[in-house]
């Protein structure tokens, strides 16, 4: 029997692909940029599994022309960009990267908290302007973040995660979550409560037809006039023109955002020119040691669902 047809459709770091290519024939998308999506279906239409990422768009439509297709393994935690449920249909599972991205996402949210509450970018930007004239005991004075309450929406791992982080930094915690979970780490509250009390507001629940727009200008004017907003989620989970006129009208105190809801953003994205706005290019996991994980968690998905056996690590139709 041959062996079964892989199509990756981006290079991944370290050892992951392989190890892939002991098991199987490697279908490799050459390309820096992702596959178009007329390419990612002509590709998957000849494979046997797809291990992919969250910029592929992995519909319904994709999953039907792919007769051969056993298995769908994405390479990341969130994979609102699979139709699990048409997959499933099919009888095709799909796989995600739980937990190995936990630690190095919950120190990219404080990299951004850190960011917006000290203004480093803008501090950074005064330095190499030239504009640095003398200590000045008045000048890019920022928050502090001891005392100061965070407000964690959705308290999974990540959630939790930036909650331990915040224990360190002497934060009070509120947080939000479906499931009720055991923690010393905070104090659970109504979303409504916790926009009016948090200093800075943290999201980190997945993105679902649910808590897409989740905070949009109701919410935002819910928040403290100095308060921040950090993403380092998804961005359709902030309706993001409510989030460019609560910077500009100063409904809210700034934002810290790794994800918007076109990535990348286009260059003339109003949201580019909103005051107090720290934007990264969807950087949470990007540790060489993490994204080696999620390599091989991707892989070791993937085989599984080539022997037929369960998934590791399943992505489910309900989140
Ligand atoms: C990154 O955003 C991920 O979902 O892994
Ligand atoms: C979801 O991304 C979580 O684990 O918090």
């Amino acid at each position: 029997m041959p062996p079964p047809r892989v199509f990756v459709t981006r290079r991944m770091p370290g050892d992951a692909l392989d190890r892939l290519a002991q098991h199987a024939e490697v279908d490799l998308w050459p390309g820096d940029l992702p596959p178009p999506y007329d390419d990612l279906v002509a590709r998957a239409t000849q494979a046997d599994a797809l291990i992919c990422m969250l910029t592929d768009r992995v519909d319904a439509a994709l999953i039907a022309a792919a007769p051969r297709l056993r298995v769908i393994s994405q390479m990341a935690v969130g994979y609102d960009n699979i139709d699990i449920a048409a997959a499933a249909a099919h009888g095709i599972p799909a796989g995600h990267t739980p937990g190995v991205l936990t630690e190095a996402t919950a120190d990219l949210t404080f990299a951004l908290i850190l960011a917006v509450a000290r203004r480093i970018v803008e501090a950074e930007r005064f330095v190499r302007d030239g504009h640095w004239r003398t200590w000045d005991p008045g000048a890019l004075l920022g928050v502090e973040l001891r005392g100061a309450t965070l407000g964690i929406v959705g308290f999974g791992k990540i959630g939790q995660a930036v909650a331990l982080r915040a224990r360190g930094f002497g934060m009070r915690v509120l947080y939000t979550t479906r499931t009720p979970v055991t923690t010393d780490l905070g104090e659970p509250a109504a979303l409504d409560d916790l926009l009016r009390a948090s200093d800075i507001v943290s999201l980190h629940v997945p993105l679902s037809a649910e808590t897409t727009h989740m905070i949009g200008e109701r919410e935002l004017r819910l928040m403290k006039p100095a308060a921040f907003l950090v993403n380092t989620a998804r961005g359709p989970i902030v309706d993001q023109q409510a989030l460019v006129r609560a910077l500009h009208e100063g409904w809210i105190g700034g934002a810290g955002l790794d994800v918007t809801e076109t990535e990348p953003i286009p260059p003339d994205d109003v949201l580019l020119s909103a005051p107090n706005c720290v934007l990264l290019p969807h950087i949470g996991s990007a540790t060489l040691a993490t994204r080696s994980r999620m390599a091989n968690m991707a892989v070791d998905n993937c085989l599984a669902g080539l022997r037929g056996e369960p998934l590791p690590h399943r992505a489910s139709t309900n989140s």
